[in-house]
């Protein structure tokens, strides 16, 4: 959503980007000053490795002390079901407020696994866990650092530079003296770790007496007369720059709870390639920072024209890096929903990621040095150590969760635009689709649909009639679209605002009264998703007697969820706003996003009493955010290096567990000309999420308003992408099942081809398919990479058969992009044109068995259900698998098809690859019809059914 263009309308109208000045550098943020500047090797750190102590079999307990002050922290330790294992560190003496533990990010049935201590001495203790226990994480007593194994290969080194930092609370203006009592006090208390109290399930850390918090009571903001702090001062061999206030234009933060940040080093050992962290508008394999840039910075923000190629953050964030070679992957997942920035270094400058492969002899030693560190919170980390991507994405999604299967027709096109303008508008727009015979599935209608921005309401006079608007549409078979967002206008005649206020669901101001913020209905106040009884209400909210004119069919957009605050610091909420639980809303600003779109998640699940899936797009998303729905790329532009920057982007949220994900076709700003439109609808047919979406001032964009050649490609590539449906919707069924990501990079599949590793311009579809965009203006050739050694790639639309393990100039026009299907797997197809997916149902399939190099092999998995309820849960559903092996192709059930019934059957079997042309096909004893092309062996006509299983033989 473009922000208010009278604010920023002076500033903008003559250049496209960012106002960098809206926006914090690591300078201008004082707990990243004072993280970025500690010196490595200097931790003072120590832990009670000896003492460590096995409080059952899945839970361990030890001590740390900050040697400097003498402060102690506890650390935990927990393995879960993947493996994945957790380490967590937080203060022993609790401040009288509660640090913040990310437990709504995790998926509800996290299953706790035995880690068990097999050493320990003063020097060391060490933890095994795994299904073997074959992995096992060592502790180093002083310094304090840990290491993490793969099996026998050290994989992870945390604090092995010493730059933890955990800012234990204090009071503010406590005299040296007083610290010094108080630090004489704490060690003559008996210290006993085994008093540990402890959560069975595991995420929470903080229990027990000492640790119990005041809700809603926080103490004096008594401190405003000690203006003469010492700013950027040593006090204890601590920096407390910025540490109680700090301004930003024309916002100052008040510190109430004063310097609370945390922090910790990571070394991924012998690894060149590290990615994930979204959101940033950044390459896929992420950069080094420290000496060049800023770090890269997680904080959700409305970012006004966002630039390409830098480490600024955007709407969203996950803060999980994954780290690959050709032996390994590993990822960890750092938990925390504060202010967050994470520094790269390489330690060989980064010249070698350009140049694997190069004097392999002289090989130096390979590694990424990250360093992250967060505004408040505790210190929360998951190591999944793999080995491989698959193992990795596995463990994962045991924490955080999957994304659930979508509605098929989420999947198939949308059509948006700010604004369609009227009821009129929508039928025109319906209609002119189908008489153009270009099939979509979704119509969208952003802020302008309500009744002056009061979300859950209608302009009365331009949607007088919105539930004969949906049921029109869904008369079709096509569904539509609202955009909800969680800013609410200050309006006592609003129902929503009257019930909110009353019943205090509102944020609060650091004075403790109702958050009034500026965005689109102006005066603003903003629901607290934190509070369980907001979710509850706002969920409720979608019951159709109670969201009038809304139907089951219509679906939910949330957007400006970062929040979005158009007169607030960095156009977003005051940190010192205050949330349900006694918490700042920098303890959790990340996660603000993932709140509303889990109670919108959970009012479409009420709505149609848990029967029918829900659709929910999210602009702002945290990890977990996958649970609830789909995730696109925010306000990018018409301009080609956003179109470049697409997969990167794409590629990051997919690896990071947020799997359904897409980016506005063709550029949400700006006018694309006809080859850029061309080239962003051939990109975005492969890509998970497909919208077009503009914005206002923009020119009208519908398909059939572009010259003649325009109109018919991007026809053709809608086609293309109703065709291909069955592929997506099985690898999302997969996703759900198995946790890999539909749209994944090359080395996924292919983990020790090196070559793939800084690939930015292609991409796979699940295992099948290798995609390569156009992405440069004007490109008659481009460069395509084909990877695996043994493997072959046979272009979708010629068949031509390509080799792996090779670069090749390929020539292109304007008509298409290359798309290859590998040798070894069968692709499913319906190729009947169609107006939306819901009439392509009962279609037939064509199956495209594309053989391995020796011409021999091939399989392949196809998925069906009754594409829009819950019933697939209760195994109503067919997973099938194809498999051609010998001159023999067979089709099995491996699932279903319980009550789902599906007239479905094989129209077509292309095979291609063969090494010599068959005598006769036979299905038993009945002779299939064929005929042959140079690469193609086709059957018409087989007949066979896909809820039963059947097979066919070549003789030759
Ligand atoms: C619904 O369709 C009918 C029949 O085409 C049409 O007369 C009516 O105006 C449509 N309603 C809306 C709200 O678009
Ligand atoms: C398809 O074949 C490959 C190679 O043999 C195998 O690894 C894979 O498990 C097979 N897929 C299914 C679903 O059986």
């Amino acid at each position: 959503m473009w922000r208010l263009c009278i604010i920023l309308g002076f500033f903008t109208l003559t250049t496209w980007g960012v106002d960098r000045s809206n926006f914090k550098t690591c300078e201008q943020s004082a707990f990243c000053r004072r993280n970025r500047r500690m010196q490595p090797g200097k931790s003072p750190f120590a832990a009670s490795t000896s003492k460590a102590v096995q409080i059952d079999s899945e839970n361990i307990a030890l001590d740390l002390v900050n040697t400097l002050n003498q402060k102690e922290f506890t650390l935990y330790l927990k393995a879960y079901e993947g493996p994945s294992i957790r380490v967590m560190i937080d203060e022993s003496d609790r401040s009288p407020f509660k640090r913040y533990v990310a437990l709504p990010a995790l998926q509800d049935r996290i299953t706790q696994a035995p880690v068990t201590i097999t050493s320990q001495g003063e020097e060391k203790m060490e933890a095994s866990f795994g299904k073997n226990k074959e992995h096992r994480l060592v502790i180093f007593s002083d310094p304090f650092k840990i290491e993490v194994y793969s099996g026998e290969t050290l994989v992870i080194t945390a604090n092995g530079r010493g730059l933890m930092k955990f800012e234990h609370y204090r009071e503010r203006e406590q005299k040296k003296a007083d610290v010094e009592a108080e630090v004489h006090q704490e060690q003559t208390q008996e210290e006993d770790a085994t008093k540990v109290s402890y959560n069975e399930r595991g995420e929470k850390i903080v229990d027990g007496e000492a640790k119990k918090v005041e809700d809603g009571d926080p103490p004096e903001d008594g401190a405003k007369a000690a203006v003469d702090e010492p700013s950027a001062a040593e006090t204890d061999g601590e920096d407390l720059d910025g540490a109680w206030e700090e301004t930003f234009r024309a916002h100052t933060d008040s510190k109430e709870r004063g310097p609370m940040s945390v922090g910790m080093d990571f070394t991924f050992e012998g690894f060149d390639f590290i990615y994930g962290l979204p959101e940033h508008a950044d390459k896929f394999a992420l950069s080094p920072t420290k000496g060049k840039t800023d770090p890269y910075r997680l904080y959700n923000l409305d970012v006004f024209e966002y630039e390409t190629y830098n480490p600024m953050a955007l709407y969203g964030a996950v803060p999980y890096m994954m780290a690959h070679n050709e032996k390994h992957t590993v990822a960890m997942l750092y938990l925390n929903p504060s202010e967050t920035w994470v520094d790269i270094e390489s330690p060989n400058g980064g010249m070698l990621s350009s140049m694997v492969g190069f004097v392999s002899n002289q090989k130096q030693e390979s590694k990424r040095e990250t360093h992250w560190f967060s505004e408040t919170g505790i210190l929360d980390i998951f190591f999944m150590v793999g080995p491989t991507p698959q193992d990795v994405a596995k463990q994962y999604s045991g924490i955080t969760g999957v994304t659930p299967l979508p509605p098929l027709f989420s999947l198939a096109y949308h059509q948006s635009r700010w604004n369609y303008n009227d009821q009129d508008d929508v039928r025109d727009v319906d209609a002119g689709f189908d008489r153009h015979d270009i099939p979509y599935d979704v119509i969208w209608l952003d802020i302008e649909h309500t009744q002056g921005k009061r979300y859950f309401t209608w302009d009365p006079v331009r949607f007088s009639e919105p539930e004969q608007m949906i049921t029109n549409l869904t008369a079709k078979g096509r569904r539509m679209v609202t955009i909800i967002d969680p800013h609410i206008k200050r309006d006592m005649n609003y129902f929503i605002h009257s019930e909110a206020s009353a019943n205090g669901f509102y944020i609060k101001d650091k004075s403790g009264v109702d958050y009034d913020g500026w965005c689109w209905p102006g005066s603003s106040s903003y629901l607290d998703f934190f509070n369980p009884a907001v979710r509850d209400f706002w969920a409720d909210k979608f019951a159709l007697d109670q969201y009038k004119g809304s139907t089951e069919q219509l679906f939910t957009w949330n957007d400006m969820n970062e929040p979005s605050v158009f007169n607030g610091p960095e156009v977003t909420m005051q940190k010192d706003c205050k949330h349900f639980g006694n918490l700042e809303h920098r303890d959790v600003h990340n996660m603000y996003g993932l709140m509303l779109h889990m109670a919108t998640y959970e009012g479409h699940l009420r709505r149609s009493n848990k029967k029918l899936r829900p659709f929910v797009l999210t602009r702002s998303f945290f990890a977990g955010s996958q649970r609830y729905g789909a995730v696109w790329t925010g306000d990018n532009m018409a301009k080609w290096d956003h179109l470049r920057i697409t997969i990167p982007m794409l590629l990051s949220l997919s690896v990071s567990g947020i799997t359904f994900v897409g980016a506005d076709v063709s550029g949400f700003f700006g006018n694309p000309d006809h080859e850029m439109t061309t080239r962003w609808y051939q990109m975005a047919t492969w890509q998970p999420f497909f919208r077009g979406h503009a914005h206002h001032d923009t020119k009208r964009r519908e398909p059939w308003l572009f010259d003649e050649t325009t109109n018919s490609i991007v026809k053709d590539q809608l086609r293309m992408r109703y065709s291909m449906l069955p592929l997506w919707y099985t690898l999302f069924y997969e996703n759900e099942q198995q946790a890999q990501p539909p749209m994944r990079p090359l080395w996924w599949n292919f983990p020790e081809d090196t070559e793939a590793f800084g690939l930015d311009d292609s991409h796979l579809v699940g295992d099948t398919l290798l995609v390569r965009p156009v992405l440069e203006q004007g490109a008659t050739s481009v460069n395509i990479y084909f990877p695996g050694k043994d493997t072959v790639w046979y272009d979708i639309s010629t068949r031509q058969k390509f080799l792996g393990g090779k670069t090749l100039v390929q020539p292109v026009t304007i008509h298409s992009i290359p798309v290859f299907q590998r040798g070894g797997s069968i692709l499913f197809t319906k190729e009947r044109v169609r107006r939306c997916s819901a009439l392509q149902a009962r279609d037939p399939y064509t199956l495209t068995v594309a053989l391995d190099k020796a011409g021999t092999f091939a399989n392949g998995t196809v998925y069906m259900d009754d594409e829009v309820s819950f019933d697939y849960r209760k195994r109503d559903l067919i997973y099938a698998l194809a498999e051609y092996r010998q001159g023999v192709l067979s089709y099995q059930l491996l699932v279903g098809p319980g009550k789902f019934e599906t007239p479905a059957w094989v129209e077509r079997i292309n095979i291609v690859g063969l090494t010599e042309l068959p005598t006769k096909i036979t299905d038993g004893e009945k002779l299939l019809e064929f005929s042959h092309s140079e690469h193609t062996v086709t059957i018409r006509k087989p007949a066979f059914h896909m809820d039963s299983q059947w097979s066919l033989k070549l003789h030759f």
